[in-house]
């Protein structure tokens, strides 16, 4: 047959999520609904303690209920190879590391049964009477990192910010803290594992089935490919599936023991303690500026905490490198590692919270000078990256203020805070800057051309909920040629072979070009043939290490302007946002459907980390104890009233054939900043701690 070729683009266009009717009709299989028969059930037992050593586990009451299998401790499962993340180690020793790790676990023919039994473990403690699990800045073992998330340099001096801060006629020297976070996807993690023979498969909740599956072979000592992970659907994630967490690898233990098919499921309790956290910070900000709004001195530094076990430090002040022209700053990690589990990627790490402290400190260095904040932020727009000294690929942020403060109406705006009352609420709006570095990482994909006349793209990327399957197949169709319905997409399996994470926002623009290349060579193939099919099809591989590693040196990153209006009850203190109004320049916009919506989703979890979310430390039990979705509250539809994302078409031929640069997570950076300084607006009070509870307003607007 012959393959015809059209020539209307779809990448830019606003289709439908092709998943979206197997989503809404419950077709779509997430990783525990895969029917795998003869499947028992695995339920962890989780430490009491926050710090010691398992002296013994005895598992004979739970042993003697109906149905269970076995008892698994650190004496009776498989040995594991040495794991770069010590986490992964699940019962490879007797050593309690934080209250919540898993020391032992039950098998069991029912999740009944499993959970019952798990309670009639007993498990006997050395318990040590020393430990530490509250990020105390007066603490002698801070340490300051070299390198930090994502490879980011842990310190970075450019001039001297000390002087330049000493002589600045305009100062501002601020704290401001975040708390704990939680990723809290809607999916829990869950896993099901069996194996046949030495070779593993598991339905996994996870970003990155192509890495975790070489995670899980190279612990089990297995070559690559011995292991198999299927992520078709995934609900949810933002970042806490983004690596391989310890339920994934009890559960492949779980299975190795039993040898039968084992079905994982967290629990949301489970969860806070097992699958990842944000680190809460401690962050110190100090500007310094010429009367005119210019930075002389940008100054930023942060703690963070660490487990014992690994040393993560999140990439907090990373974006105070890039955002704005200076000549002179200081920008430090600090880290404390602590008893406590390890926190991990999730939504945004580092820029998040970062950019909560610059861009607040902006705000009060705009009001130091009796300057418009959008206006300063204009004046300090640097000519090249003032880390590196690279030319930007693309910088629009300009754009992006000036296209948010027309569409928001911020012209006009009186800055004067505290005077804007409307019943028995106080109105103010306020805005920051939103940036996210453009990540890319090698990847490969299979394109085929059958000969029913349909393509077939397979590449081992996750679709967490994001469109991602939806914006590959508008990329394939456009290369190809022909319409959309002619290509299927599969993703979500490791088979697929080398691909990155659904995460970092780099999905899109590595996993766009693995897609384009092979498609590319396919219709190069399907050309010198003249369109001509052999009766087999034909079949195509490509991979992308060496176009990556061709790439020019550019600082690559997205911006963003966003706008926030708020309320203010003057007597509970509830902060409501009225609306909040983004623009963003991310490159091209594959899909602007959803697109908008992983905007709109973004700027929804800036507006619950402004407001609302926090996990809290008990320090006498080294436990969360909101550690559920009634304690720990995220955002919900109430909460969100006006809002709109809007974008500006942005070019920018150095990025990928695409053209694309991320999306995932720009719209989370900035927003909480936006609204802290509308309260500010609003009240008169400045918030410098998140989230900006009824308390925290109530008790500056007493004192005040
Ligand atoms: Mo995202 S926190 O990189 O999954």
């Amino acid at each position: 047959m012959t393959v015809d070729r059209v020539l209307d683009k779809v990448v830019g266009g606003a289709p439908a999520r092709i998943e979206g009717r197997d989503k809404v009709t419950g077709a779509a299989r997430y990783a525990y609904e895969y029917p795998v028969p003869n499947a028992v059930y695995v339920w962890p037992v989780q430490s009491t303690i926050v710090r010691g050593r398992v002296r013994s586990v005895d598992g004979a009451a739970a042993l003697a209920l109906p149905g269970v299998i076995t008892v698994l401790d650190s004496g009776n499962v498989f040995r594991l190879r040495p794991a770069q993340d010590a986490e992964l180690a699940v019962l490879q020793s007797a050593d309690v590391a934080y209250r919540g790790q898993i020391v032992a676990a039950v098998v069991a023919t029912t999740l009944e049964c499993a959970r019952e039994a798990a309670s009639a473990v007993r498990v006997d403690y050395e318990e040590d009477e020393e430990y530490d699990v509250e990020l105390d800045p007066g603490n002698p073992r801070i340490l300051s990192p070299e390198t930090v998330n994502a490879g980011f340099a842990g310190t970075v001096d450019r001039g001297d910010a000390e002087s330049a801060l000493a002589s600045a006629p305009v100062r501002v020297d601020a704290v401001y803290t975040t708390p704990t976070e939680h990723a809290s996807p809607i999916e829990p993690h869950a896993t099901i594992a069996f194996w046949e023979g030495e070779t593993l498969t598991l339905y996994n909740a996870d970003q990155a089935p192509w890495k975790s599956a070489t995670t899980i072979a190279r612990l089990f000592g297995l070559p690559e490919g011995a292991v198999s992970v299927v992520a078709d659907h995934i609900g949810g994630g933002f970042g806490s599936k983004a690596a391989t967490r310890p339920p994934t690898v009890l559960a492949a233990l779980a299975a190795y023991a039993v040898r039968r098919p084992v079905k994982v499921a967290m629990t949301r309790q489970q969860m806070f303690a097992l699958v990842s956290y944000r680190t809460p910070t401690l962050q110190r900000v100090r500007l310094g500026a010429e009367r005119d709004g210019r930075l002389t001195a940008v100054w930023h530094e942060a703690l963070q905490q660490s487990s014992k076990l690994v040393e993560y430090t999140e990439q907090t002040v990373a974006a105070s490198r890039v955002m704005y022209a200076a000549p002179s700053s200081h920008t430090a990690h600090r880290l404390l590692r602590l008893d406590v589990p390890t926190p991990s990627w999730m939504r945004a790490p580092g820029e998040a919270p970062g950019m909560f402290a610059l861009e607040s400190a902006m705000d009060e260095l705009a009001y130091a000078l009796g300057m418009d904040p959008v206006q300063l932020r204009i004046v300090n727009e640097p000519s090249a990256d003032p880390e590196s000294g690279l030319p930007f690929s693309s910088r629009n942020l300009i754009a992006c203020l000036r296209e948010g403060a027309a569409r928001f109406g911020w012209a006009g705006r009186d800055p004067t805070p505290g005077v804007r009352e409307k019943g028995d609420r106080l109105l103010g709006t306020g805005v920051a800057s939103s940036t996210y570095p453009v990540f890319t990482m090698a990847s490969t994909a299979t394109a085929y051309a059958q000969p029913t006349g349909r393509f077939v793209i397979e590449i081992a990327a996750a679709d967490i909920g994001t469109g991602a399957r939806t914006a590959l197949t508008q990329v394939a169709a456009d290369e190809l040629g022909v319409p959309m319905d002619l290509v299927t997409v599969k993703v979500g399996r490791s088979v697929f072979g080398p691909a990155p994470v659904a995460g970092g926002s780099m999905g899109t623009s590595s996993w766009s070009w693995a897609v384009s290349k092979a498609c590319r060579a396919l219709v190069k193939e399907l050309d010198e043939r003249s369109g001509v099919l052999p009766p087999e099809g034909l079949e195509v591989r490509a991979d992308t290490t060496e176009d990556l590693a061709a790439a020019k040196r550019l600082s690559r990153h997205s911006f963003g302007a966003q706008f926030a209006e708020v309320s203010v009850n003057v007597d509970s203190g509830q902060v409501r946002v009225e609306r909040l109004l983004g623009v963003f320049a991310a490159g091209r916009i594959v899909n602007a459907r959803t697109a908008r919506s992983q905007f709109l989703g973004g700027m929804t979890m800036g507006i619950s980390m402004a407001l609302h979310e926090a996990l809290r430390m008990d320090p006498r039990f080294g436990d969360f104890v909101n550690h559920d979705l009634a304690g720990y509250h995220i955002a919900a539809n109430a909460d969100v009233r006006g809002i709109e994302a809007h974008w500006i078409d942005e070019q920018d031929d150095e990025l990928n054939p695409v053209g694309v640069k991320g999306i995932g997570e720009l719209g989370i950076v900035g927003t909480a900043a936006a609204i802290a300084n509308a309260v500010f607006h609003a009240t008169g009070f400045r918030q410098r701690d998140l989230p900006i509870t009824l308390d925290r307003v109530r008790a500056a607007m007493r004192t005040g």
